[in-house]
């Protein structure tokens, strides 16, 4: 496959096209926007902010990175590269977008996969995220893939451009997805199942609550139709206290848990821990 730059963004005050002009991004009414030295391109504009530092920070984005990079997770990225492949179409040109990319991981994990994949398609990848500390983090794992702080809300890309959405433990946007979508393209969501992290839920919390499941039926049938569900679980031992404390940071459970749930799990040294998230495929009607 061919990797190519993704020329599908757009200014985020007017939506119009932009273009890249030496170390910026420009569009046709003269905004401009800096191109960091990093390598990604800040699109957030203040008034889209409903915070001084949206998203994850920067402590949350170093406990993902961490537990990430132990391998732990590997079979999600694994599931994710496997259906990602079952929808696109051979030897038509493709745009991934990697709503609330986080750290890049997954997105990382899936650009080297199909970089090394035989056929003719051009693709490109824009991973998206409102945390900047996110993405100054996804710029080191990979510089090909065009890194972009901006918001779910309203994805600083062209209408109708983009052939499929990866949404892993993020926040759908039914309206914003949408428009960015190609007719007939797809969303892959990734969402905690009623399992998930269940031991770990049982040691911080008194009380262990189902997690709660996506609305995302709600939107399902004037948008979007839903082609597939599949839940994949699993178990792994968490063998390190260190890597117990990245997982809790990573979660919202670190906000939500009381003291004495999170002191209870700080001092682990080990953890069975059950994994079960669900797959979903949904399609632009
Ligand atoms: C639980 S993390 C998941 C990150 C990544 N998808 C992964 O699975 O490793 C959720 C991410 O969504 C980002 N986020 C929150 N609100 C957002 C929004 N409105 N638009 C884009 N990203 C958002 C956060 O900054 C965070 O990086």
């Amino acid at each position: 496959m061919n990797i190519v730059k993704a020329d599908n963004l757009t200014c985020p005050l007017d939506g119009e096209r932009l273009e890249s002009y030496k170390k910026q991004l420009v569009c046709e009414n003269g905004h401009t926007f800096d191109i960091a030295r990093q390598g990604y391109v800040n699109l957030l504009p203040v008034q889209h902010k409903r915070s001084k530092k949206p998203g994850d920070s920067k402590a949350m984005v170093l406990a993902r990175m961490n537990f990430l990079n132990t391998g732990i997770y590997q079979t999600i990225a694994d599931k994710l590269t496997e259906t990602v492949s079952a929808h696109i179409i051979n030897d038509k040109n493709c745009c991934f977008l990697d709503a609330g990319c986080g750290e890049g991981f997954y997105f990382d994990a899936l650009f080297n996969y199909f970089k090394g994949e035989e056929g003719a398609s051009n693709l490109s990848f824009i991973g998206l995220d409102i945390s900047k500390d996110a993405i100054v983090q996804a710029t080191k794992r990979n510089k090909q893939i065009t890194w972009v702080v901006g918001t779910n809300r309203q994805p600083p890309v062209e209408n109708e451009s983009v052939d499929i959405i990866l949404c892993l433990f993020g926040f759908f946007n039914a309206e914003g997805f949408y428009k960015v979508l190609k007719p007939g393209g797809k969303i892959i969501l990734v969402d905690p199942g009623p399992e998930h992290l269940k031991e770990l839920r049982e040691i911080i919390y008194p009380e262990v609550n189902e997690t709660k499941q996506s609305n995302i039926l709600a939107t399902e049938s004037t948008e979007f139709s839903l082609l597939n569900t599949e839940p994949v679980q699993f178990k792994v031992k968490v063998s390190s206290n260190e890597q117990i404390n990245h997982l809790l940071l990573m979660t919202p459970h670190f906000y939500r848990a009381s003291k004495d749930g999170k002191e209870a799990a700080c001092i682990l040294e080990t953890l069975d821990l059950t994994i079960d998230v669900i797959f979903r495929v949904l399609k632009k009607i």
